[in-house]
């Protein structure tokens, strides 16, 4: 990735990995660890999401991702497993730029360059489709968008790709109800995997009925969250959120959690 020309109101930030992200002024925060923007993809959502062998189950494989950013979940995906099987990849980003910046950067990449913009019904989206391989990224705000795409299309998603700006930051895309609305559109099999590891952020996914696992190590971060709907939350992690006073973060009490 080039110095050149950024998305309004980013900067970009190389990571220990060689690989760039962007920095956000509007939440103040990286859209990566700067331990490494792939690594950290490659670890949390392509390996913590299984998709290598999910892909081998599911004709096409549905995955969702939080926070579509500068890319890296969806072009990660593609280096890993290819167009070989079929899959679909959506998306959600609330900064229309980040996405014309992202559409413009790749109008000479194979698959990318069939990027289009596109009305599905009062939703405006981003998408490519080519050799069974669908890219389809809703513009706007995901706590509107997504409800309204899942009301036009069918789908069940296969793995979900918690990336959204931290709790702190970003808390309407982890409370309750958000994991809950997840849930209800999601396989029985599905993985829900986040960078994560906030005990509000495992409250509230238990809360909507997930079970919660820890997920791998990354960086100074000493672990991380992986979710089913099957099997049963890990007994450590119940132990540490009884002992714990965090709160299960709800679309009502996000004031309350903010200023903790
Ligand atoms: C951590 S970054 C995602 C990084 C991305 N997965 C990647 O690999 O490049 C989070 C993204 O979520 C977007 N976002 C924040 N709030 C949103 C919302 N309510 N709806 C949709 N996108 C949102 C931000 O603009 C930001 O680009």
């Amino acid at each position: 990735m080039s110095n050149g020309i950024l998305p309004p109101g980013h900067t970009l930030v190389e990571t220990q990995d060689g690989s760039f992200t962007l920095f956000s002024e509007a939440f103040q925060e990286a859209c990566h660890s700067t331990t490494g923007a792939r690594a950290e993809t490659l670890l949390h959502y392509v390996e913590g999401c299984q998709i290598v062998s999910k892909l081998r189950q599911h004709s096409p494989l549905n995955i969702l991702e939080v926070g579509f950013g500068l890319g890296i979940g969806f072009l990660t995906t593609l280096e890993v497993v290819g167009t070989e099987r079929p899959w679909h990849f959506i998306s959600m980003e609330i900064d229309r730029n980040l996405l014309e910046w992202f559409r413009q950067k790749f109008s000479d990449h194979s698959f990318l360059k069939n990027l289009q913009w596109k009305k599905l019904g009062d939703l405006e989206v981003l998408e490519a489709e080519a050799l069974g391989c669908k890219l389809t990224i809703l513009c706007g705000d995901g706590r509107k968008t997504l409800p309204m795409y899942v009301s036009y299309v069918a789908v069940k998603w296969h793995a979900i790709y918690q990336d959204a700006f931290s709790p702190k930051r970003n808390p309407i895309l982890w409370t309750k109800e958000w994991f809950k609305f997840l849930k209800e559109h999601a396989d029985h099999d599905v993985i829900l995997s986040t960078y994560s590891a906030s005990t509000s952020i495992r409250k509230s996914l238990t809360a909507s009925g997930w079970q919660v696992k820890k997920g791998e190590k990354f960086g100074p971060k000493r672990t991380s969250t992986r979710a089913t709907l099957t099997g049963e939350t890990d007994p450590e992690i119940i132990l540490q959120m009884e002992r714990s006073p965090a709160l299960v973060l709800s679309d009502s009490n996000i004031n309350d959690f903010l200023t903790k």
